[in-house]
């Protein structure tokens, strides 16, 4: 039986996980390897970090990542496909090591920020609303 998410190691094993998948993937890789060019030795502890302050509650993060997409976006759009590969690369590599409530919670946890994002990042956002054209 897998075990749950439960120390920061666990957490490390899994966005380490992720993002060797991220890295490889046809679709979404580029957009970390050629786009944005990250840095990981600087990325993904704050990654770490991210995941921790969400999945055990522990003081690691402060921050407004979502901020963080706009200027990556702005070189090359993200689309409702990337953010779907995105979570999926996500919920694979919980499902591979981890099971129990935390992962459940992981999971869900990526799959509703991203859809929170998504709209967002969709070039028709904001028209019809007040204030925006
Ligand atoms: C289309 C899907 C996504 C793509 C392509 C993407 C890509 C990226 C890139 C390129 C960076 C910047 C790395 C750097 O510092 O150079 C980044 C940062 C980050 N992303 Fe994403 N991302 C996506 C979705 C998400 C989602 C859904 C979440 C949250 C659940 C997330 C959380 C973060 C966080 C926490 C950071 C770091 C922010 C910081 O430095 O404080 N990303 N992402």
């Amino acid at each position: 039986m897998l075990p749950d998410i439960e120390f920061s190691e666990d957490v490390k094993k899994l966005v380490d996980t992720f993002y060797d998948k991220v890295r490889q993937d046809d679709v979404i890789g580029y957009i970390f390897n050629e786009v944005a060019r990250v840095n990981w030795p600087e990325h993904l502890p704050r990654m770490y970090a991210f995941w921790e302050f969400l999945l055990l509650s522990h003081d690691t993060y402060r921050g407004n990542p979502l901020e963080k997409h706009w200027p990556v976006h702005e070189k090359s759009p993200f689309t409702a496909e990337h953010f779907d590969r995105w979570v999926a690369l996500f919920q694979q590599s919980v499902d591979e090591l981890f099971a129990g409530p935390r992962a459940q919670d992981a999971k869900f946890r990526a799959f509703a920020i991203a859809e929170t994002w998504k709209p967002k990042f969709s070039p028709t956002y904001g028209i019809g609303q007040p204030g925006k054209s």
